[in-house]
Formats: structure tokens, C-alpha cells, sequence
């Protein structure tokens, strides 16, 4: 997030536009926290992990109340244009404030390590929580090869599979348990049964955080019975979600963080910014909650083919 608000600072300022942060996300309008921005004060940024402006999850934000003193505090401010980064929940808060805010310009920048929001390829924070995790179970798969275990490594992605399912073919992994295909625990013995019978003593199992069958503790206690053998557990949790971001993801934050001062230059507005293919897109706010963004298929169909 902050290569992309660096951007955002930069281009805009070379534009003639006066900058402002807004500290502590939604909340942060309410609260009329306010930080002036330049050139300089986003210097020293681009390599660091979280955002200068810090964030959170404003309740008092989606109340109507809260949605029309929002915007009449933007107008207050003789704010013109509002850039806000994360998924498909700043996309709705985004989308409400326009229906109050009416002569402000409204842009969306996809920031997310769920990378499950419709209309771009990659959200801002989804490389860098995909090579988290792999950095970390390559270091879980010596203790599993060394000791002959089965592991089932927890990663996060709320509802969605697409951490699992990259960490997954990444790591190498024999299975990944995610959300948008039924979980047959029975299935996922035999994979490791049958890797036991090949001569492969140790297995790594990928599991997302919101799959159906539950966490990996549940269903390392189910699996356990039926492969009658202890199941370790590691729930790589909040570790993916900090660390210096990946060059993928200050490019993409970059260019995106870019492409919203153009957007702004244009006049546009009610669109989130976007990455299809090398292409820069702009989707319209409803279509990145109401459409759903599918995971690549060929991984889902390849997993089981490439465990030995
Ligand atoms: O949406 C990003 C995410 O990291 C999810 O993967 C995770 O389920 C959730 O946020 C955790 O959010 P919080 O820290 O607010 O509980």
C-alpha cells in the first residue's frame, strides 16, 4: 500500500493536485484525521510493509449517519477526489459514499492478499502474502521430511482459495483444501496414503482458512483417524500479511497508484483501477462485489496430478 500511496503523492503533485493522507482508513474522515502530503513525505516508503496512514475496519463508517457525515465532512475540507485502497469492502464503502458525496471524485485501488476481487488479475498484497507463506513452509517441509510427518499449513484468504491455491502448487505441495471446491477428507487420505506406499514419507497439505471442513485443526483430527497417523498443524496466520512487499507488488501498487491520478485527470469516478493481463482496466464499483472472480482452473485440476 504505501508504493502505492507514494504514487499517488507523486503523480498527483506534479499534476498541480494538493495531497492529502487520510489516517486510519474510513474512520478516518469521520474523524477528520487528516495528514498533508508531498513529495518528500513519501520518501523511504516504498519498501515497507502495511501503509504510512494506517487502516482499520469502521463500523460507525457504513451507518447511514455515518456515510452522510462522511461526506459532508470531504466537502468541508474542499476534498475533490478521494483514492482508497483495499477489497471488495472499501469498493462497497466507496460505492455508498458516492451516492452521498456528489461532486467528489471517487476512485478504487484493488488491495488485498485474498486477490479475490473481480475485475483485475492481482490485488496490491497478494504477492508478497504468497511468498510469506512459501518462505515459511519451505522451512516446515525440513521438519517434515526429517521426521517423516504429515503437516497441514493454514493459510489465510477469509473466503477465498487463492493463497492456497498459489502456496499450493508453489510449495509443491500434495493437496490444498480450499473454499470453492467440496473438501472429501477421504480424498485427502488416500493422497496420503498412496504417497506413503510410493516411498514419499513426508506430505504437505495446503489449507484455506474458510474452507467448509473447517480450520486445519479440525481437519488434521479427522484426517489423523484415517490415515492413522499423527497430522502436525502450522496456522501461518498474520505472518503473510507483513514483511517488505514483492517487486510484483510494488509494480502493480505503482502503477495502479498512477493510473488513479489519470482517472482523477479525466474526470472519472465510481471505478476501481485495475491489472488485466498487462493491460490497465477500470471497473465499475458494483461489478467488484457482485461478479465473482474465479481462480485459475488449471491449478485446481493440476494439484492432484503433480503429487508423486
Ligand atoms: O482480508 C484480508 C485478511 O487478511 C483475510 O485473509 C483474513 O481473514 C482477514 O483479513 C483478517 O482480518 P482481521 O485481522 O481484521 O481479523
Amino acid at each position: 500500500m504505501n508504493a502505492c500511496i507514494r504514487a499517488v503523492v507523486r503523480i498527483g503533485c506534479k499534476q498541480g493536485f494538493q495531497v492529502f493522507g487520510i489516517v486510519g482508513g474510513y474512520q478516518g474522515i469521520l474523524d477528520e484525521a487528516y495528514v498533508s502530503l508531498d513529495a518528500r513525505s513519501v520518501a523511504n516508503i516504498i519498501h515497507r510493509g502495511g501503509t504510512i496512514l494506517t487502516t482499520g475496519r469502521s463500523e460507525e463508517f457504513k451507518t447511514k449517519a455515518g456515510l452522510e457525515e462522511a461526506a459532508e465532512n470531504l466537502e468541508k475540507k474542499g476534498i475533490n477526489a478521494l483514492i482508497a485502497v483495499g477489497g471488495d469492502g472499501t469498493m462497497k464503502g466507496l460505492y455508498e459514499l458516492g451516492k452521498r458525496w456528489k461532486d467528489g471524485l471517487l476512485i478504487g485501488v484493488p488491495g488485498t492478499i485474498d486477490n479475490d476481487v473481480f475485475g483485475t488479475d492481482h490485488s496490491i498484497g497478494f504477492d508478497t502474502a504468497v511468498n510469506n507463506a512459501l518462505v515459511a513452509i519451505d522451512k516446515i517441509r525440513d521438519t517434515a521430511e526429517a521426521f517423516s510427518r504429515v503437516f497441514l499449513i493454514e493459510v489465510m484468504g477469509r473466503h477465498s482459495g487463492a493463497i492456497a491455491a498459489h502456496v499450493g502448487i508453489a510449495s509443491g505441495a500434495a493437496a490444498i483444501i480450499i473454499p470453492e471446491t467440496p473438501t472429501d477428507l477421504d480424498e485427502i487420505a488416500q493422497i496420503i496414503i498412496d504417497e506413503r506406499r510410493k516411498g514419499k514419507m513426508s506430505s504437505i497439505i495446503i489449507v484455506a482458512e474458510g474452507d467448509e471442513a473447517g480450520d486445519a485443526t479440525a481437519i488434521a483430527s479427522k484426517l489423523t483417524d484415517k490415515v492413522d497417523e499423527g497430522c502436525r498443524v502450522s496456522v501461518l496466520g498474520y505472518i503473510q500479511r507483513g514483511g517488505n512487499p514483492t517487486h510484483c507488488d510494488r509494480i502493480l501498487a505503482t502503477r495502479l497508484g498512477a493510473h488513479a491520478i489519470d482517472c482523477i485527470l479525466e474526470g472519472k469516478t465510481g471505478i476501481m483501477v485495475g491489472e488485466s493481463g498487462r493491460d490497465l482496466v477500470e471497473i465499475p464499483f458494483e461489478d467488484t462485489w457482485k461478479k465473482k472472480k474465479h481462480l485459475e482452473k488449471w491449478m485446481l485440476e493440476r494439484i492432484t496430478d503433480l503429487s508423486s
